[in-house]
């Protein structure tokens, strides 16, 4: 019987065809399976993206988990003899907690590890493949490229304490310049040193530019090598002709003590998220094998299989023009930012909240506006209904979103305040009650003082709360403070300052970036807030 392909969906071709891909470049297959004994994740948990793992106890007794991850089974079993490098690929599922659903989810990943000793050449081949599995997914891509050295080096060079690390590669993985500034400055660095991190951000582009802005930009050996390192790598896939869809951007930062090398991430145009994630990994390939190095990528199949969804109804109608889409929060920060926008060129004829309508344009303008609850901005920009979007710190910090948050806008002031009773005195005797609307914040806000709390979650009036004996104290935003002071409350301690923010989504910022900055350059000019750009 002739073998039909035709009959295969295109995800289950990009299968076979990545497979292909990998057995020609002298990779094995490696099967996993779906269990694991538990313990593996107990002792190496510091090298699992998150520490819920779904666990069962086996009929021998035996407490096992549905894999989290697959690197860990097979750096663990890959033992390599003394130079040699073990080379596989696979796929698989693992179960990880979705923060969204509130559940684990079954993940597909067809990935790559190379194990053992690896050099520039190895490290090229590692990559030129990132680059030809994003070449068979899509004909659009880009593959993002840094190195965790750079980055390292330079928080020692500045002298950034350990404790202030993780804020600020947070800041810089967001491109958010404004607030890594006031951490950088809050944590005691010279101006010249929050320059040079914030000098991060804008070393993105085509690799010899971006290396030729950076060199000069090295503050010691380890910068130095980061660098050297690029340049021989980046080199070897010119040489293969391969770096038209490479682009650096040494903003990209990931887990520092799993990372020690480049690392990498491919995005696909359509597809709001990172399809292809990887780096180098040496910490946990050393604790399997003293000695050994680790290199490898995962691309994740239900984001691709995005590529295959119907094209929303509002594109089809736009024909070939690049359109931004905006999400604008409905109400009153929302006049502001349009008027602003507006008056920058990127009105819409006839307003925008002069009807029912939740889709406003102006093609030739580029631009689209979608009217949302102010509340679901950072949700559509994550999801990429929307490029970009303008929304407060608060619902921002409060979702989580892993966007870009390039600008300050400097609209609607207001501030994050624990405020109680005005003769409040804290018992820490007890378990402090903390009414809010911002679940989120007001747990961290706590956790990071110590302090034990029940929170009761409301969803508006949350004054009423203390007032009411519901609460000793609530955790809410503070504009002019008459709310308080019409319920006889006071401000017991503002902990965040909050304005409005614009965000980017991370994938319309590779794929529409020059209709982004043109658009954050005019808002820049009428804000005088510095942006990320
Ligand atoms: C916000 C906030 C405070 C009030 C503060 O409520 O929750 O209640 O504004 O503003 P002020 O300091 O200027 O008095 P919002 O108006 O959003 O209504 P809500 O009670 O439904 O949350």
């Amino acid at each position: 019987m002739e073998l039909d392909l035709g009959i295969l969906k295109p995800q289950e071709l990009l299968s076979l065809r990545l497979r292909l891909l990998y057995e020609k470049a002298g990779c094995c297959k490696y099967h996993v399976g779906r269990f694991e004994e538990y313990s593996l994740y107990q002792e190496y948990r510091r090298f699992l993206s998150s520490e819920q793992v779904l666990t069962f106890t086996d009929l021998d007794g035996r407490l096992l988990a549905m894999k989290p991850d697959v690197t860990l089974s097979i750096a663990k079993n890959a033992q390599p003899e003394p130079g040699e490098c073990k080379r596989y690929y696979y796929t698989e599922n693992v179960y990880r907690p979705s923060q969204e659903s509130h559940t684990f989810q079954e993940i597909g990943q067809t990935g790559l590890e190379y194990i053992g000793a690896l050099n520039d050449e190895i490290e090229a081949e590692v990559l030129s493949l990132a680059l030809n599995s994003l070449a068979l997914a899509g004909p659009d891509f880009v593959l993002e490229l840094s190195h965790m050295g750079f980055v390292a080096g330079l928080l020692d060079a500045v002298g950034a304490p350990e404790s202030i690390h993780s804020k600020l590669l947070g800041c810089i993985r967001d491109k958010n310049a404004h607030e890594l500034q006031k951490a950088a400055s809050g944590a005691g660095l010279s101006s010249q040193g929050a320059d040079a991190l914030c000098s991060l951000i804008t070393l993105a582009g085509p690799w010899k530019t971006v290396l030729s802005k950076a060199e000069p930009l090295a503050l010691n050996a380890a910068m130095g090598a980061a660098l050297t390192e690029l340049k021989t790598v980046c080199q070897m896939l010119e040489e293969r002709g391969e770096t038209e869809k490479l682009k650096l951007d040494l903003s990209l930062v990931n887990d520092i003590s799993y990372y020690n090398g480049v690392v990498f991430q491919g995005y696909l145009a359509g597809i709001p998220r990172a399809v292809l994630r990887g780096g180098r990994y040496d910490p946990l390939a050393e604790q399997f094998a003293p000695g050994a190095l680790a290199i490898g990528f995962a691309l994740y199949q239900d984001e691709l299989q995005r590529l295959e969804a119907p094209e929303p109804l509002v594109e089809k109608s736009a024909g070939k023009k690049v359109m931004l889409n905006v999400a604008l929060p409905k109400g009153r920060l929302g006049d502001k930012v349009y008027d602003l926008l507006s008056g920058a060129g990127y009105g819409c004829p006839g307003g925008y909240a002069d009807s029912r309508k939740l889709v406003v344009e102006n093609p030739s303008a580029g631009i689209r506006y979608f009217l949302v609850k102010p509340s679901d901005v950072a949700i559509y920009v994550e999801h990429g209904a929307a490029d970009i979007g303008i929304v407060g710190k608060d619902i921002l910090q409060e979702s989580g979103a892993d966007v870009y948050e390039l600008l300050d806008t400097g609209l609607g002031r207001c501030r994050m305040c624990v405020a109680g009773p005005k003769d409040f005195v804290d018992d820490p005797g007890r378990t402090l009650r903390v009414a809010t609307k911002f679940v989120g914040i007001a747990k961290a806000y706590y956790a990071a003082k110590g302090r034990d709390i029940d929170i009761i979650k409301l969803n508006g009036s949350i004054e009423l709360a203390p007032i009411l004996g519901l609460s000793d104290v609530i955790v809410d935003i503070v504009e002019t403070g008459t709310t308080l002071k019409e319920n006889d409350l006071k401000i017991i301690k503002e902990f965040m300052s909050i304005s409005a923010r614009f965000i980017a989504n991370k994938a319309s910022y590779q794929f529409k970036n020059k209709e982004i900055a043109a658009l954050l350059r005019k808002l820049s000019e009428v804000t005088e807030s510095d942006s990320a750009l």
